[in-house]
């Protein structure tokens, strides 16, 4: 039975990992792993590969960045002579990137099984690109692999039938889980000069809050304030870089003596930097999860979350871009006045291995 596996993107590829793990020790699964290339650079892609093990990709398309509507049609026309040529039970994408929708509507229109895995998280803003992906994937999907119970509730209400709906845990969370102990082994903290707790963890990359110089500014006012107290270690995404080099806003980032831009981080120094940070304040959605699990206080800024469960039940707080807001989290984080966080259900490390076993039955 052989699943074509669809990686594209940085955050696609610790999703992927344990996937192929599972599918590979699978005796009746035979899995074929595609990256789109809509990520291409080391630091966003390859690094990945290498640190969690990932196989080789069989097929690359190589399509890198272009606008939505070009990179997703590049994407459509290089994979259908690949789902055609290899005839593939089932095609399956992960999460919420272009690949993911690309993917998804050439394998439905040639009338091949859709397996969404990270279905049904709903930020329900429709300015966000990846709420479109999500909804659309969803809508097409034959099987769909929830994370969190608000994903399940997501997919009833929009009429999707119950046999379709696997609740499973958190494919990022087994790679969390399989990669701790050697993250714990990074250098990076002695290389950065840092001691653990005594620094913040910062990531922005969401096009509402980095493409708008006013929103952009607004979180500038409230870095400005943190980092004369807590130095701040800030791995800087291409899209944040470039649109940075090219605004007034990047004087005021140089100013600011205790944010540290560094590259793009491998997963191993990502996943220690935030284990042992005070706290990490992302716009991303993975670090919520991550965050949660590692019990490391999160404030998110933006004024919405796809992930919920991360909030009422994990480290994550909600906080927007409003500077005042942002400073008085940030005051409640560092001063210890956040609830103790649990584990979401079936977040154990597992989650992969239960998609594999339902596959086998389901497909
Ligand atoms: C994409 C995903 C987003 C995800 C993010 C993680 C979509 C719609 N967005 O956003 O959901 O959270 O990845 O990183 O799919 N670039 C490089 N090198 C690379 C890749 C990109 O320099 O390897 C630069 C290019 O200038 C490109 C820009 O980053 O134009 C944005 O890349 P793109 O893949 O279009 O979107 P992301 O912002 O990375």
């Amino acid at each position: 039975m052989i699943i074509i596996n669809v990686a594209g993107a940085r955050p696609n590829f610790m999703k992927i990992a344990p996937l192929m793990t599972a599918f590979k020790r699978h005796p009746q699964i035979e899995p074929i792993l595609l990256h789109t290339g809509q990520h291409y650079d080391d630091r966003m892609s390859d690094l990945f590969f290498r640190q969690l093990e990932i196989p080789e990709p069989e097929i690359n398309l190589g399509v890198g960045s272009a606008s939505h509507a070009v990179q997703t049609a590049e994407i459509m026309r290089a994979f259908e002579p690949v789902v055609l040529d290899h005839a593939p039970a089932a095609v399956l994408v992960v999460g919420d990137v272009n690949s993911t929708i690309a993917c998804g509507l050439v394998a439905v229109k040639l009338g091949v099984k859709l397996i969404h895995v990270e279905a049904g998280l709903r930020s329900f803003d429709r300015t966000m690109p990846e709420e479109i992906n999500r909804l659309l994937t969803d809508a097409i999907s034959d099987l769909l692999f929830c994370t969190e119970q608000g994903g399940v509730n997501n997919l009833r209400r929009e009429g999707i039938p119950d046999e379709k709906i696997f609740l499973v845990g958190n494919v990022m969370i087994d790679t969390l889980l399989n990669n701790k102990a050697k993250a714990d082994n990074s250098k990076i903290l002695s290389e950065l000069g840092l001691t653990a707790r005594g620094y913040a963890v910062l990531t922005l990359h969401r096009p509402s809050n980095v493409d708008d110089p006013a929103v952009f500014g607004r979180l500038l006012d409230a870095l400005e304030v943190i980092q004369k107290d807590l130095p701040i270690i800030f791995p800087i995404h291409p899209r944040t870089r470039k649109n940075l080099s090219r605004s007034s806003l990047c004087t005021r980032v140089e100013a600011m003596a205790n944010l540290r831009l560094i590259d793009p981080a491998g997963y191993l120094d990502f996943l220690k930097l935030m284990s042992d940070a005070k706290l990490v304040l992302t716009d991303s959605g993975g670090i919520q999860e991550e965050t949660t699990i590692l019990k490391v206080p999160c404030l998110t800024l933006r004024e919405n979350t796809e992930r919920p469960v991360t909030a009422e039940l994990g480290s994550n707080t909600v906080v927007g871009t409003d500077p005042k807001k942002i400073i008085a989290a940030y005051r409640d984080a560092v001063e210890g006045r956040s609830r103790e966080p649990k584990t979401p259900p079936l977040w154990d490390g597992h989650a992969a291995e239960r998609i594999a076993d339902i596959l086998a039955e389901k497909l």
